[in-house]
């Protein structure tokens, strides 16, 4: 298992903390994928199909997120939204490159030294924020935002 439930930030709107623990779930699935490709080194479509998954969820997930800030009038909608445009971006280019390069090292580095850290520091800021200010009442707790 590449992330654990129990790693996951809480935020205090649980539709959101529903959506990060599917998005964990089929992050560890893509993980466990990688790791056997690694070692038999057939099938590539099987992570094809389950990347693709993620790559929807992905964009269910954020397109969600974003409608929330639009409808509560959030200030820091376009940094936030500028983030997940800039993950999603990302998130294609690697399908891409391993698309292209069937190099399982691609996508084992990104998984490993990019996606658990980025999503704990994008839930544990700019979600948290955002869960707080739907909920309404509460200020941001980072100016920076
Ligand atoms: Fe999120
Ligand atoms: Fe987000």
């Amino acid at each position: 298992m590449l992330i654990s439930h129990e790693e996951i930030p809480q935020v205090s709107q649980n539709f959101m903390n529903d959506t990060h623990k599917e998005d964990v779930d089929i992050i560890n699935t893509i993980f466990e994928a990688i790791l056997t490709f690694e070692k038999e080194n057939k099938d590539p479509e099987t992570i094809d199909t389950l990347y693709k998954e993620w790559i929807a969820h992905t964009i269910d997930h954020f397109t969600t997120e974003e409608v929330e800030m639009i409808e509560s009038e959030f200030h820091a909608f376009p940094m936030h939204k500028g983030e997940h445009d800039r993950v999603l971006a990302q998130m294609n280019e690697v399908f891409e490159a391993w698309q292209k390069s069937r190099d399982i090292q691609v996508l084992k580095v990104y998984f490993i030294e990019v996606i658990p850290q980025w999503l704990n520091s994008h839930i544990s800021t700019m979600d948290a924020v955002t869960a707080n200010h739907i909920g309404g009442g509460m200020m941001p707790a980072y100016g920076h935002m």
